[in-house]
Parts: C-alpha cells; structure tokens; sequence
C-alpha cells in the first residue's frame, strides 16, 4: 500500500513513523514533508492547498490512502475533493471541517446539541461588541470566527484590551475575513486538556487524554506557543471527567452531526477546561493536534493503517484500538526568538546517536538539510524529542536526559513538561 500523508510538522513526522511500521505499507509520499519525514517517505514540494496538483501526484503514483494533517486544506475542502475524484483520503469533508473553520458554527453546534461550553454572544459589528464589554464586564475571550493561525482567540483581562482586540480583528482585519464576525465569551477557568476521537459518523471512539503545554517558559510563564510539548495521559483528567467527557462532549457530538446532515470521517479534537462545575469545549479541531499526536502514537498498539481504514470505510463499530499502558512525554526544542522572529539555518547535531536509544523517538518540525546535506534549523517549532515510559517521570526523565545530546545554536525548551500530570497524580 501507498500512502501520502499531507504536512510539514512534527505531528505528520509522526504519522509518517507509525505508518511506516504497518506491514501493509510499502512506500509513503510526504507534502511538503521535512527533513524527517525524508528518512522514511520520498517529500514532494507541492502546495497543500493545490489539490489538482496533489490529485496528479495520487493519480501517478498510485499512492493507496490519504493522510491530511493540518485544517487549512480540511476547511478548504481538499476531502470532497478527492472523494470526487473516488480517492481515499482520512479527514472531515468541507461541511464538517466548518466546525473548526468558524468558531461560531462550533459554538452554536455545542449549544444546540447541549455540549457544555462557555458562554457567548456573536457580534457583526464592532460598536455593538464593545457595548457588550461594558455590559458583560471582564475578563472575557475575544475571539476572530474563521481560521487566525492559532492566534484568534484573545484573553482579556481589562476593557481596553477587550476594545483594543475587537478593533485589531474587527477594524483593522488583522486576520482578514476570518474577523468578520466575532465571538465574545466568558472566560473559564481551571485546567486545559485535549481529548481527541476517532469519528467515522456512527462511532466516535476516545482516545487517550493528553496536555498540551503551550507557554513559552517554565511554570506556564510567557506568551502562548503552537505547543512547546506535549504528555499522555494526564492526571488532570480523571476517570471520572473522562467518562463525563465522553458521554456530554462526544455522545452529543455524534447525536448532532447526524440531525445535521453531517458525515463527519477523521479525527474529533476537543479542546477542554475542567471547571469547578465539570469539564466544558472550549473549541473542536477537525484534525489530530499538534504536539498531542506526537505523545498518542507512541502508545497506540493496534495498526494507524488499520484505523484510519475502519474509519474511511465506516466500519469503527468492528476494530478494538488498544493502547500501551504507558506514558509518553514529548519535549519541544524551539529556534531562539519563538513565537516571535526567530533564527534559522542553525547546524543541528546530536541526533544520529540518539536513534540507537530505546524508547525514544525525535520527530523533526522545522529542519531542512542545507545544500551539503547537514541537517539545520528551519521553523520556530524544530524537534519534539518523545520518549515513552512505563510512568510519567519515567518518560520524563527519559526524554530530559535524551535532549542533552542535541545541540544547536539559541536552542530553547521547557524544563517541565509533564510535570502537572505528576503533580495531579500523586495529590
Ligand atoms: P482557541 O483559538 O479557541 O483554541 O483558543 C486558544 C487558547 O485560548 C485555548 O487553548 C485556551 O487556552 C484559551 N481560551 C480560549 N477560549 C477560552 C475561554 N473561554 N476561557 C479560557 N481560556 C480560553
Ligand atoms: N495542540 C493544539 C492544537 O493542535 O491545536
């Protein structure tokens, strides 16, 4: 079997790992792919978003299966597309991937169909949301309706930030049309965590909870990262608000995307704050997250080829996933300068001996091989060194031991990833 997974990141570097190891894979294509993915998949630079020009890609190479990792594509439609053209591809068609694509139709989805969520109102004009401000008083999360690159959603902690955020989204069009509309929304408060599904419209089935820890420094300090890694499971959800999780968050799920009309195949991604009064959906991803995946796959045991198979093929109901009973960290290196300018073209060392290490595994983000085929430094986001181990601390101190092997110049990560999940483990 072929398969061509769609992204540039250490989530598709991570796909493009578990799916190597299933025996029904022979080769695997990678758009546009890094430096990683090359030691496992032939990359193609191609557009994601130029679906004819994939579609030729697929068509040539009689490539068997589809992965696509980021929304941008999903919200855009590149699934219909390709069923149109009878191509097996995993992820939600166009309809469906609106749940992430405009937070306003997740919104009035999770209401509608009783999902516990924070309260909001939608505005279409900026006068009349800032009217709201006074009224509603803060804090309160401002937040642009269409895709922002992670950067929609603005907590406010006082009125004039409130009105300064509706004027950069509403005014000034920071994200263009994706701030047509806003969202204003109560701001909820306790811990955050992800749980993501498996969806093939009739069965949804969860998969392990996992943190994302997306402050830049130590102690949840500075601005917010695309994630500066990631561990599973997580102590923050307990059995209990997991069941309670599944039952109010996922169950309702299915039962509204079916009276919808919505054929919803791929990946459901909740992300959730466990309040005083339980656990609410805070936004759903249409889409594996990022670094989440990097800690999930390590730890599922039954064929990624196989379960993106039953979901395609709506067949969820028949396949048990198991899952390692084990923990899985995976530590994020960054370029210096992330989130904001950072450095590139940095010489990366160190990795060559880590891949003899048991356990480990590092997914490459931003790399490139220079044009001596050294490998070097080429996003913000550049490694996630994963490490898998039989506890938490295990694998922490597996994975904080491994990073001592990796150099590059301005090399920055987080000292304590996982540690919350001890924390809430043992208290
Ligand atoms: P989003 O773009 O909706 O994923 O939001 C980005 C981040 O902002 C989330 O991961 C949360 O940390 C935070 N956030 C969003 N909405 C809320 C809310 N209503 N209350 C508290 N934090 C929020
Ligand atoms: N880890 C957050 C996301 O993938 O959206």
């Amino acid at each position: 079997m072929k398969v061509l997974v769609i992204g540039s990141g250490g989530r598709e570097h991570a796909f493009v790992w578990k799916v190597s190891q299933s025996k029904e894979v022979t080769n695997i294509l990678c758009v546009p792919g890094n430096a990683g993915m090359s030691e496992l998949g032939v990359c193609v630079d191609i557009n994601m978003n130029d679906f004819p020009g994939l579609v030729k890609l697929v068509k040539e190479n009689n490539v068997d299966l589809t992965i696509v990792g980021p929304e941008a594509p999903l919200v855009s439609g590149i699934v219909d597309y390709f069923e149109n053209e009878g191509l097996a591809i995993f992820g939600p068609n166009k309809k469906a991937a609106q749940l992430e694509g405009s937070k306003i139709f997740a919104k009035e989805f999770m209401s509608k169909y009783n999902i516990p969520t924070a309260r909001f109102d939608v505005f279409d004009n900026p006068d009349a949301a800032k009217k709201c401000v006074e009224k509603v008083g803060v804090p309160l999360v401002v937040k642009a309706d269409g895709l922002a690159g992670g950067k929609g959603a603005i907590i406010c902690k006082t009125k004039s930030e409130a009105i300064a955020a509706i004027d950069m989204i509403m005014v000034e069009k920071k994200f263009g049309n994706a701030g047509n509309r806003i969202l204003i929304e109560e701001m909820l408060i306790g811990e955050e965590a992800s749980l993501m599904a498996f969806c093939d419209g009739e069965t949804i089935v969860p998969m392990i909870a996992s943190q994302d820890n997306k402050r830049v420094f130590d102690d949840d300090e500075g601005v917010n990262t695309g994630g500066m890694g990631a561990y599973a499971p997580t102590g923050v959800i307990t059995e209990q608000i997991y069941e309670q999780t599944k039952k109010e968050v996922f169950d309702n799920f299915i039962t509204g995307i079916k009276k919808e009309g919505i054929e919803y195949k791929g990946i459901v991604y909740a992300g959730i704050i466990i309040t005083k009064k339980g656990p609410k959906a805070l936004e759903f991803n249409v889409r594996f997250g990022d670094p989440e995946t990097q800690v999930l796959l390590p730890l599922l045991k039954t064929d990624m080829v196989k379960v993106v198979s039953a979901v395609i093929d709506k067949k969820l109901d028949k396949l048990v996933i198991e899952w390692e009973r084990k923990s899985c960290v995976c530590v994020v290196i960054t370029s210096k300068g992330y989130p904001g300018n950072y450095e590139k073209e940095k010489e990366i060392s160190g990795l060559e001996e880590i891949k003899k290490i048991k356990d480990v595994v590092v997914f490459h983000s931003g790399t490139a091989f220079n044009s001596e085929k050294k490998l070097q430094t080429a996003g913000g986001r550049v490694l996630g060194v994963t490490a898998v181990g039989n506890s938490l601390d295990k694998a922490i101190d597996l994975s904080y031991q491994t990073i001592e092997e990796i150099k590059f110049d301005g090399m920055h990560y987080r000292n304590d990833i996982g540690k919350k999940g001890i924390k809430k483990f043992v208290g």
